[in-house]
């Protein structure tokens, strides 16, 4: 019985644990190494997942990090969780709420009056609801929509005055494959002709978003062209984090699904690496307007269209209440 188990469960585990560290190799790890004392980081939804083990690193490497999160009591517990290995630069926990305008904009004043210099914005945070909940923001946007996409729309806008007369700067968007699979139709941006197919297995709407996010990326890199300020969007991988927390898994499926997650989902820490590459390797300095994956550049599949994306950038500005020509002018 023990031969057994050691004849064929042994060769069967180091096969797959072989697997694993080639699979691990692929996804890359940031390699910049470098200190970031006197830089300051912004990241959004840094108190789970992606964004808090973003944060973790930033930190290790000496960084001043403002946490935006929409729940103090949950940074605070993720500062205590980082304060735990990492003793190395300033954690400061911010109140920001995507998913309400008025929220976003007393962030930006706040930031704007307590931080003379801004290196790096991190639009991280997201969430994923069923589409069955039909959830809306705080303004009556689609969910998706509102929270991925205009909130950080406008919190970007707000505060790339800053960004500017810190630059080199940068701005990181955290998008995803998924974007491959959104579609942005003007007429039904946030969900006007309703939820249908809200029983389906996909989430329509999130990719609709994380396609959002991609287009925001490319009209912003045509627009802060030469500014200084680069701007990078992402894809982190699949990553087991707390993105799913909406959604009902049975027990079978977290079965089923386990082979999957052995060979196809990142730790968090594994997850934040594509970030930590986009917001700190010195050599990305000036290359605004790529899309990355796994610490590497990536060509998406899909041509964007710059017509969509700039049309979508004039809806947002309008559906954000935000008018650029005012701000120069006033
Ligand atoms: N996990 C994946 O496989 C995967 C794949 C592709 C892309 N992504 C992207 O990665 C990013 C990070 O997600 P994650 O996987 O790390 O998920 P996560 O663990 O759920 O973290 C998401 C973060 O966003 C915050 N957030 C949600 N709604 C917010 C709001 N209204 N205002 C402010 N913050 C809000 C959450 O805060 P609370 O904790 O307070 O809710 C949380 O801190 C997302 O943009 C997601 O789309 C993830
Ligand atoms: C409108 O958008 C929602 C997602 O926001 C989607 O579920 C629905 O299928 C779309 N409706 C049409 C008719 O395309």
């Amino acid at each position: 019985m023990v031969l057994k188990v050691i004849y064929v469960f042994l060769p069967i585990l180091f096969a797959v644990g072989l697997l694993r560290r080639f699979r691990e190799c692929q996804w890359g790890h940031c390699k910049s190494k470098s200190s970031l004392n006197g830089k300051v980081f912004i990241v959004t939804g840094a108190n789970s997942g992606i964004g808090k083990e973003t944060v973790r690193e930033l930190a290790r490497r000496k960084a001043r990090v403002v946490m935006a999160c929409r729940d103090l009591e949950n940074a605070k517990n993720a500062i205590e969780d980082i304060r735990r290995d990492v003793s190395s630069g300033e954690l400061i926990p911010m109140l920001l709420d995507l998913e309400s305008l008025e929220s976003v904009r007393r962030f930006s004043e706040e930031v704007l009056r307590d931080f003379p210099k801004i290196n790096v914005l991190i639009n991280n945070a997201g969430l994923s609801v069923p589409m069955s909940k039909c959830r809306r923001t705080k303004d009556g946007y689609e969910i998706h929509f509102g929270v991925n996409h205009l909130g950080h729309f406008l919190l970007t806008n707000l505060l790339l005055p800053r960004l500017k007369e810190s630059a080199p700067s940068r701005i990181v968007t955290v998008s995803s494959m998924l974007h491959e699979r959104g579609i942005i139709d003007f007429d039904n941006l946030s969900g006007e002709k309703g939820f249908v197919g809200a029983s389906q297995h996909r989430n329509q709407a999130y990719c609709n978003s994380k396609l959002a996010n991609v287009l925001f990326h490319v009209e912003l890199s045509k627009r802060i062209e030469g500014s200084g300020v680069d701007s990078f969007a992402l894809c982190p991988g699949f990553v087991y984090t707390n993105l799913f927390r909406y959604t009902n898994v049975k027990w079978y499926q977290y079965i089923l699904f386990l082979p999957v997650a052995l060979f196809f989902m990142r730790t968090p820490s594994q997850g934040a690496q594509t970030t930590l590459h986009c917001a700190t390797s010195e050599e990305l300095e000036g290359k605004s307007g790529l899309f990355f994956r796994n610490c590497n550049l990536y060509e998406p599949k899909m041509k964007f269209d710059s017509a969509v994306a700039s049309r979508l950038w004039e809806v947002s500005e309008s559906m954000a209440g935000f008018c650029n020509d005012r701000n120069e002018a006033g």
